[in-house]
């Protein structure tokens, strides 16, 4: 069982993607603390509606992002939490943060990271015109969508499609792989070689290539 620390800005369907896996007895995680540096967001009232604690710690209190992270780092280890998940939080991680929690930080991006690293993931893959989209858990590191990748999910990027069809067909998958991300940390099977991120032990059957024209 790990201890989990939510932060988020937003809406906060990947917390709620969280909520429901643990309520069906699928995560072995126990979220001790939801974190917004924004007021009166909906990913708060998901967290009290499921009865977890919440917090708001206000980045534009701080003068610097350093003291900004210093307290949500107080309220992280004052809550017990092991481990940091990134769920639309929309403020840059610094070293501050990243030396309290190694290796211990995760986030989700909505694009096959290393391509469309920053905002608007689904614009860029649309603008570029890939034709395989989805989205990225990785550790975090210093650079922004940059650390080690723990799982990816594609999706087919359609002839017709707007950022918003595009993003509700990323966040599909996004609600599938970031828990899966988290139960295999849960499970100590997550070994940082380097870049990659090797899964000890046995997986079920993957299926075939996704192949899209
Ligand atoms: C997701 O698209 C995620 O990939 C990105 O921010 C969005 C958060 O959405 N990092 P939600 O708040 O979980 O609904």
């Amino acid at each position: 069982m790990v201890a989990a620390g939510v932060l988020v800005s937003g809406s906060g369907t990947n917390l709620q993607a969280f909520i429901d896996r643990i309520a069906a007895g699928r995560l072995d995680c126990v979220i001790r603390l939801v974190l917004s540096n924004r007021p009166e967001v909906q990913a708060l009232r998901r967290a009290e509606t499921a009865g977890i604690p919440t917090r708001v710690i206000e980045h534009r209190g701080f003068a610097q992002r350093e003291a900004f992270e210093t307290a949500l780092i107080e309220s992280l280890r004052a809550a017990g939490v092991e481990l940091v998940l990134l769920a639309g939080f929309d403020r840059l991680v610094t070293r501050t943060l990243l030396a309290a929690f190694p290796m211990r930080i995760m986030n989700i991006h909505p694009a096959l990271l290393p391509a469309f690293p920053g905002l608007h993931g689904q614009r860029q893959a649309l603008e570029h015109g890939v034709k395989l989209a989805g989205a990225t858990v990785h550790f975090v590191d210093e650079e922004t969508d940059h650390g080690p990748i723990i799982v990816q999910g594609a999706v087919p990027v359609l002839p017709d499609d707007s950022e918003e069809s595009l993003r509700a067909r990323i966040q599909q998958v996004e609600h599938e792989i970031y828990p899966l991300a988290v139960q295999l940390f849960a499970e100590g099977r997550l070994v940082v070689e380097g870049r990659r991120v090797r899964v000890r032990g046995p997986r079920p059957t993957l299926p075939g290539p996704l192949v899209v024209w």
